[in-house]
């Protein structure tokens, strides 16, 4: 592994998101090389504390990973502390001269990534402050990474950019969306472009639909206070539903690079059908969970307005006018709730265009079956193949058989987590698993349309049971395309 020499600056360095996943994160790169001597890391929130208070935190956040004697201990030297208000334009001074001292014990030679891992109304504050109050090298590169949400709609999450963009040019900011570190949704591509028995037939003349399904078990659990005010279409779909649709409706990019995949995956999302309000009430289904035995509906959970319109669940079908794609739907859906916590895709292929099996004299009463190609992301992750074939014995009827690759545990063991993948693109500088600012602007307009229309209409609510795959409309939503999705219970 090649060291990346960098100090970070983390906003939020005491909050939920870094204890769990940053640290832990870090601590694996480290513990591969990646980071090494020439890091350090200045963490930041309002909180007072040491830096040895502040050691002792990252030290507990990282006690479950197996480690070298001492390992940890010397991973914990490369952090240090700076309470901060972010509205106070005199602490920024204070961190100013803390990374000019860090940057020269460490020897980071003025490589700077500043992080924000907190709530999202300062995120154009400290943006501005960071080159208002100096923090920005001349020497090494200056770079962003920002947690979502990126906004609510399209008109704050523009507001926000254009405070980012008043510091940091597109190519120094990383916008994070966890779903893009998983990985069977980077293997997309791989599937896609290095396999002309997949890439041959992936268009409106073999496919018939594509599913996208996130499904959670959970409830809101503690994040009702941020959730009710968010709810599943900008949590689930504005942000890791688009990008993951965007990888499957992109166009082949001129060369694996971030900027050549960029490029297509905003082409992509350029042609999504963006609907008109009846439309967009046509193609869309919200629910919200019920009650189930001893647990609250949505309504009564801790944290909830008891009469809350906020959707807990989403179900559409999605369009992209383009060659390619013309005619074929993108049902997409994700709840919390559900029956069960997987992501999963299914691409439903078309039938053959005659079914020669289908005579009444070979005795095949059953018609053939649609091919379907399925991407476990998790918690499997491999493909499987759905395909028609000769059922064993005397006479002729077909079934349908599947080729299935899952990867094994071990291999799943060696996977790097989402955060520690994304943390290793940022200090290396790529790109291609972050958001750019065109995606996510034409994912808000896609949208907003939506969420206007769901603000002005009342919904039905509770109308879903928990442990179902969400209200009946999900169902009808195919159902009256002639179509079904592939995993139901
Ligand atoms: C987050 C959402 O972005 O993704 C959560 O805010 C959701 O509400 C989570 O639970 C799901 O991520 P994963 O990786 O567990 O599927």
């Amino acid at each position: 592994a090649t060291e990346n020499k960098a100090l970070i600056t983390l906003f939020g360095a005491t909050g939920d998101l870094a204890k769990r996943k940053l640290y832990t994160s870090l601590f694996k790169l480290y513990q591969k090389g990646y980071l090494a001597d020439h890091f350090a890391l200045l963490g930041t929130s309002r909180h007072e504390m040491s830096d040895e208070e502040f050691q002792e935190m990252v030290l507990n956040s990282i006690k479950d990973i197996p480690a070298k004697d001492g390992e940890a201990e010397e991973f914990s030297k490369h952090f240090f502390y700076c309470a901060h208000d972010v509205t106070k334009p005199e602490h920024y001074a204070k961190l100013k001269d803390r990374l000019a001292e860090l940057d020269k014990q460490f020897g980071t030679e003025g490589n700077r990534l500043f992080y924000m891992s907190m709530a999202p109304q300062f995120f154009g504050t400290i943006a501005i402050n960071i080159k208002k109050q100096g923090l920005l090298t001349d020497n090494g590169y200056n770079r962003l990474v920002i947690e979502k949400p990126f906004g609510r709609d399209f008109d704050s999450a523009k507001k926000l950019n254009d405070e980012l963009s008043q510091t940091f040019e597109e190519n120094q900011i990383f916008r994070i969306d966890h779903y893009l570190g998983k990985e069977m949704v980077q293997n997309i591509q791989a599937l896609r472009f290095g396999n002309p028995v997949i890439e041959a037939l992936w268009n409106n003349r073999y496919i018939d639909n594509i599913q996208v399904t996130l499904s959670e078990k959970l409830g809101v659990e503690e994040r009702a206070g941020y959730y009710d005010n968010s709810g599943a279409l900008r949590d689930m779909v504005q942000n890791h539903i688009m990008q993951v649709v965007a990888q499957l409706a992109m166009e082949e990019p001129v060369a694996f690079t971030d900027d050549d995949v960029r490029v297509e995956k905003i082409k992509a999302l350029r042609s999504l059908r963006v609907y008109t309000p009846s439309q967009a009430a046509a193609n869309f289904v919200r629910g919200q969970y019920g009650a189930d035995g001893s647990q609250p509906d949505y309504r009564h959970e801790d944290g909830v307005d008891p009469e809350s319109g906020t959707e807990t669940f989403v179900a559409a079908k999605l369009m992209f006018d383009n060659y390619r794609w013309s005619g074929v739907p993108f049902y997409v859906r994700t709840g919390k709730k559900l029956a069960d916590k997987f992501t999963r895709i299914d691409v439903v292929f078309k039938k053959p265009l005659i079914d020669i099996f289908a005579n009444p004299n070979s005795g095949n009463e059953q018609a053939l079956h649609s091919n379907v190609l399925t991407v476990f992301v998790e918690p499997k992750s491999g493909f499987a193949l759905q395909l028609n074939a000769k059922h064993v014995g005397q006479g002729y009827t077909t079934e349908p058989v599947d080729l299935k690759f899952l990867q094994s545990d071990s291999a799943k063991k060696e996977s790097p987590e989402p955060y520690e993948r994304l943390f290793h693109d940022a200090l290396e500088g790529n790109h291609t698993n972050f958001a750019s600012w065109a995606e996510i602007a034409y994912a808000w307009k896609f949208v907003d349309v939506i969420r206007n229309l769901w603000d002005i209409e009342k919904p039905q609510f509770p109308n879903y049971t928990p442990g179902s795959m969400g209200p009946a409309a999900a169902t009808e939503l195919l159902a009256r395309d002639g179509r079904k999705w592939v995993y139901d219970l």
